[in-house]
């Protein structure tokens, strides 16, 4: 349904790489961001632009800036997470170096700003819209690691910690592109609300897909968030309801030096199921995708445009990859 918005977000990326100099540096860049990806982010600022302006177009420039900055932020989330798969294909980091990774991730970064400059829009209050949120989802990161180390992390830590390193993002892609499209205010904000409670939604699905992928389109290694001690909801959920012996098998689980990655995984699979994590998350997410939905609806979008996001939000939660 937004494959229109992703041909037209595809091409521009395509026409830019090609105008980027060739240098190495830029090398990684230009196979990040031609792996692919569904685009679901900068697809929503042409569409939030389009339902209320009547032209996707207007925000290509914070379009690519929004789907750039994402495919950033992956290239330093690979390195931190010790990711050696994305899309099907190796990371960065392993394909190249960290020092590659880290350095390519900066320039991409500059590269963003630099195409912000150039949007028509020039709107200083939506581009600090934009910044603000690099600064989120740094800060989201940042709790994102500080939870591996932390074996007590609530619900209401983690939901803080997807919010911005993941929700914030999508929800400021639809809001530049309403801001664009010359949405009100209001406008602007509620589908601001609908982006966080989505991205809410979208993350913790991501986090069930790391343990129980479907089908072969995962592209990231099967239980890598486990590896990593990831404090998900469904890792939280375990750790409050284990039993003194299982803490224990847990711990050596993580601390022996021979018990193979899989079995890790495995192991606590078999926990995760025990204890029916699984089916927390699930209503969880259930939960924020019902949410984002009565943002939608308090919108003064007519009921057609409303059904539109109503159809994204749905297809979203389905998502295998
Ligand atoms: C991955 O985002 C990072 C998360 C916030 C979970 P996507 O699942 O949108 O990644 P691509 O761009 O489609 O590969
Ligand atoms: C990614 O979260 C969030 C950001 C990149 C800001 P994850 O670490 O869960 O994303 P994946 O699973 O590697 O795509
Ligand atoms: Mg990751
Ligand atoms: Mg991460
Ligand atoms: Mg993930």
């Amino acid at each position: 349904m937004l494959e229109k918005y992703k041909e037209i977000i595809d091409e521009a990326l395509l026409k830019y790489l090609d105008s980027l100099p060739s240098y190495t540096i830029y090398d990684p860049i230009k196979y990040m961001v031609n792996l692919g990806g569904k685009r679901f982010r900068s697809s929503l600022t042409l569409l939030a632009s389009d339902l209320y302006g009547g032209n996707p177009n207007l925000a290509i420039k914070e379009a690519m800036a929004v789907e750039l900055f994402h495919n950033f932020t992956l290239v330093h989330d690979d390195i931190m997470d010790q990711a050696t798969l994305r899309r099907g294909q190796q990371t960065v980091h392993e394909k190249w170096s960290t020092n590659d990774a880290i350095l390519s991730g900066d320039l991409l970064y500059a590269l963003v700003n630099q195409i912000l400059i150039e949007s028509q829009s020039l709107n200083q209050s939506i581009h600090s819209v934009f910044h603000k949120t690099a600064i989120e989802v740094c800060e989201g990161q940042s709790l994102d690691m500080i939870f591996e180390e932390k074996n007590e992390v609530s619900e209401e830590e983690y939901l803080k910690m997807i919010k911005l390193k993941t929700a914030v993002l999508v929800a400021c892609a639809l809001k530049m592109g309403a801001m664009v499209g010359g949405a009100t205010e209001t406008d602007a904000q509620f589908l601001y609300n609908f982006g966080i409670n989505l991205g809410i939604a979208f993350q913790i699905h991501d986090d069930i897909l790391d343990a129980y992928p479907v089908g072969e389109k995962f592209g990231k290694k099967i239980g890598g968030d486990i590896l990593e001690k990831k404090k998900t909801l469904m890792f939280i959920s375990m750790l409050n309801q284990l039993s003194k012996k299982e803490k224990i098998h847990v711990n050596s689980l993580y601390e022996s030096n021979d018990i193979k990655d899989k079995e890790i995984v495995n192991q606590i699979k078999v926990l995760y199921d025990k204890y029916g994590v699984l089916d927390l998350a699930i209503r969880r997410k259930d939960n924020y995708h019902t949410e984002a939905i009565s943002n939608i609806m308090q919108t003064s979008l007519n009921e057609r445009s409303k059904e539109v996001l109503v159809m994204f939000a749905e297809n979203l939660m389905n998502r295998n990859y």
